[in-house]
């Protein structure tokens, strides 16, 4: 066994243009405590403090990753919502990513945002975790290539980005106080491994520290990681802002490395920081040093004047609806066609399923953003196909839970004070109220705000029996078509947590019958519970809705009757947002309600079915062997039903290979625990998990790692090896032009040492025509070839053979070499 030279350890590497460091230097200087303690902390929900003083501008800071929502979390400042991360992952390409940053920083300036709270670079541990929509992939490397072009395409724009959630947050279950336990292996190799690619290769300009602890100590307090580790070693000179209400400890949060407490204005820092120097509890320099990390990032987006910003010259305009619908196809998995089901050929398509009309885009939580369109597949393939070829029937409807009113509603928010005067009107393009901090209607503070009612009309699509209800704490009194359906109080639940109000459950008030197309008034008045003491100055609530429920039999029924009339079915199954979310994990990986039976049933129907699977994250298809096609669409963005258009239809190919191993069923996958035991979660499975976990477990998933088929078909020709490298000739053996990933494996012929049988080392696409041959080289990093050695806690090269392997996925290697180093 080798060893790599020993890595430096020291100080935080300064930013390498001298003018900045400099403006930088001549503005802390102008600081006084009281000042510097100040901007340490949120000013509200999403920026900090202007300094007129020293010319800095208020640094504002917005979610992320798929759109840019804005200071505003409301349907009434719309964003670009690209794919979901897993879809952008799927692409395995790096330069999409990086324009998708481009993109994105586009939309922050539009919205006045400095610093977007992307990308979350955590890993698919185990495919129930709540957010693994939210991340990219199972594998390391996977996430740190696509997380680094994400973060070159954000910042080659001007705008900051911070690397989430540094580090472990690889679930929701108890995720402010859980204690994960991960060896110094695993922790390197596996988790740190993407935010240690990024770091060192796109020098992001910020990073968010987790809720969640690491082997006993607290994210936003982790000296080691943050101060040894991220700036020590890797040179990180950016600043280190807490997830949001993470921070909880003056001291430890400025000892351990974080710059920035968020939000504000209740923080551990600002007023208690500043007391805390006074007390000689905290050292001054603790305190530059952070004011310095936070000021280098003003000046790099501009907002220091008299400071040089990063980026002067900004990137080509972008068109937001064409990039998502080409990230989405890009995306796009096929992962199933049988005898060329697809593309379509002529004849009509039986569409169905609820998420074809009602297309889930986007996943829930603080990733939420909302376009000001979205394109469902039925908008899609009413588009696309000719007319009269195309049918809809529901099929299944999996929404059993009331959700923001949204479809036929008309409504405003009138605010009134105590007296009942009214203060003010807010436009409400869904039933979701949610104002935070001074984000309010004009006129109207929290202060003078006493009630809020939401009125207008409604005219139902569909006629039966429509339930009411409300979502979120406090009174109520609800009104449809003049008739009293609750004037009553929504407790705190048992469950008391911070964000209850974002992630709560809607509770049915009442259900009135109404006819189709018949216009009802309705008002929801919310008064505001003013003893209740929120961790922020905001107003929550939704008034929700559900439509009438029909029976289900007869609705798979009516289904399978048009399939069965149809040269080919297309059903959309899909998760809902009671099931993959922020917030919490999943229990289990099934489709909600009765999905399956609907693809069954009109699989049994019509021989030629295809299904496309609307969800951020695996979930088990029990009938994919009965089905003639298969194409997992993930969240696929506001353009999504433009692209399975494209995709269904042949104009183009669905390019995406799985960033994540797609299991059978739960019971066969590896690691599955996401609960604590007595506080702690121990992530027992060392460095084995996704692909590596099953080739550990010998067990066979539904898809591999890697998977995705094309509309063209590649042979592999040559494969030759160096340690440097591997270049690979294919040619494109179909009848057109397509796009294949070329995926490089290292396999250990004979281990001294623990490993996985085999790891991705590098990836690359090439393009080609009909009968055209191509070559690629795709570069052999060397940490492909080092542990983590817990020994002497270092890199350590492992010299030896290793078969080098080139393919078309996990499971199909076409080419093999070997390589001794
Ligand atoms: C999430 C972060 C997000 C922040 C602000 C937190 O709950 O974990 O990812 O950036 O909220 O919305």
């Amino acid at each position: 066994m080798g060893r790599t030279t020993p890595t430096t350890r020291g100080t935080a590497v300064a930013d390498t243009n001298p003018e900045r460091e400099q403006a930088v230097e001549t503005a802390l200087a102008k600081l006084d405590l009281d000042a510097k303690t100040r901007l340490l902390a949120g000013q509200d929900m999403w920026s900090l403090p202007a300094l007129p003083e020293i010319g800095l501008a208020s640094l504002v800071m917005s979610d992320g990753p798929i759109g840019v929502r804005g200071v505003r979390w409301t349907a009434d400042d719309p964003s670009v919502a690209l794919p979901s991360p897993t879809a952008l992952a799927a692409a395995w390409d790096p330069a999409l990513a990086r324009r998708a940053g481009r993109l994105l920083a586009q939309e922050a300036r539009r919205k006045g945002v400095h610093v977007l709270l992307a990308p979350t670079v955590n890993l698919h541990r185990t495919p129930l975790g709540g957010r693994h929509f939210e991340a990219y992939s199972e594998d390391p490397f996977l996430t740190g290539a696509v997380g680094t072009g994400y973060v070159q395409g954000v910042q080659d724009g001007g705008v900051g980005t911070t690397v989430k959630h540094f580090v472990g947050n690889d679930a929701e279950t108890d995720r402010f106080t859980v204690d994960n336990r991960i060896a110094p292996r695993p922790l390197r190799e596996l988790y740190l491994a993407p935010f240690e690619a990024i770091v060192r290769n796109a020098h992001p300009w910020g990073i968010m520290t987790a809720y969640n602890q690491v082997n006993g100590t607290t994210m936003s307090e982790h000296r080691y990681l943050v101060n040894e580790v991220l700036r020590g070693e890797w040179g990180f000179d950016g600043y280190n802002v807490s997830d949001w209400m993470a921070a909880r400890s003056t001291k430890g949060g400025i000892e351990g490395g974080l710059d920035v407490a968020m939000p504000g204005p209740r923080t551990v820092y600002g007023e208690a920081l500043a007391a805390a120097v006074r007390a000689g509890e905290v050292d001054e320099t603790a305190v530059d040093a952070a004011v310095r990390n936070v000021l280098r990032l003003a000046a790099r987006v501009g907002a220091l004047e008299g400071a040089p910003p990063a980026v002067t010259d900004l990137p080509a305009g972008i068109d937001g609806d064409a990039l998502a619908r080409e990230i989405a196809r890009r995306g796009f998995v096929l992962v199933r066609n049988e005898a060329g089901a697809l593309p379509l050929g002529r004849g009509t398509v039986a569409l169905s399923g609820a998420a074809a009309r009602d297309a889930r885009v986007l996943g829930g939580g603080s990733a939420q953003v909302f376009p000001d369109h979205t394109v469902s597949p039925l908008d899609g393939l009413t588009a696309a196909l000719p007319e009269g070829s195309l049918s809809y029937t529901v099929g299944a409807d999996p929404s059993e839970e009331l959700a923001p009113a949204d479809q036929g509603f008309t409504l405003r928010a009138v605010c009134r004070d105590a007296a009942g005067d009214v203060l003010g009107e807010g436009s409400l393009p869904n039933g979701q109220v949610q104002w935070i901090g001074d984000d309010l209607p004009a006129g109207v503070t929290h202060e003078t705000l006493a009630s809020v009612e939401v009125i207008g009309t409604f005219t139902p699509r569909e006629s039966g029996e429509h339930a009411f209800g409300t979502r979120g704490l406090g009174a109520y009194a609800l009104r449809v078509g003049g008739r009293l359906l609750f004037d009553g109080v929504q407790a705190m639940g048992a469950e008391s947590d911070p964000f209850e109000a974002f992630f709560g459950s809607p509770v049915e008030r009442g259900r009135v019958a109404l006819t189709a197309g018949e216009t009802v008034e309705i008002s929801l008045l919310h008064t505001l519970d003013k003893e209740f003491a929120a961790p922020l100055p905001a107003v929550m609530f939704s008034f929700v809705h559900l439509g009438p429920r029909r029976d289900p039999d007869e609705l798979i029924a009516e289904a399978v009757e048009a399939a069965r009339a149809a040269d080919t079915a297309v059903v959309v199954v899909a998760t809902t947002e009671r099931v993959e979310s922020e917030g919490f994990d999943r229990k289990d990986l099934a489709l909600p309600g009765r999905q399956d039976d609907l693809v069954r049933a009109v699989a049994a129907a019509n021989p030629n079915t295809v299904v496309v699977v609307n969800a951020g994250s695996p979930v088990e298809l029990p009938w994919r062997e009965d089905v003639a096609a298969i194409l997992l669409s993930w969240f696929p963005g506001q353009e999504g039903g433009a692209a399975l258009a494209d995709v269904l239809t042949g104009a183009e190919e669905p390019g995406g290979r799985l960033p994540t191993t797609w299991p059978v069923a739960l019971a066969d996958v590896p690691v599955t625990e996401v609960t604590p035991t007595d506080g702690a979660l121990d992530y027992a499975e060392g460095v084995h998990i996704g692909y590596r976990a099953w080739d550990r477990a010998g067990a066979v998933p539904a898809y591999s790692f890697g998977h995705g088929l094309g509309y063209t078909t590649w042979a592999y020709e040559s494969l030759v090896v160096t340690p440097e490298n591997a270049t690979v000739r294919l040619t494109n053996s179909g009848e057109r032009a397509g796009r294949e990933v070329v995926q490089i494996y290292l396999a250990p012929v004979a281990d001294a040492v623990e490993r996985p049988a085999r790891w991705l080392a590098g990836f690359a696409s090439v393009e080609a025509g009909a009968g055209e041959t191509v070559e690629v080289t795709v570069e052999l990093p060397r940490r492909a070839f080092e542990i983590w050695d817990e020994g002497s806690d270092d890199w350590t090269f492992v010299s030896g053979g290793y078969e080098v392997l080139a393919a078309h996925s996990l499971a199909d290697a076409r080419l093999t070499a070997r390589l001794d180093v």
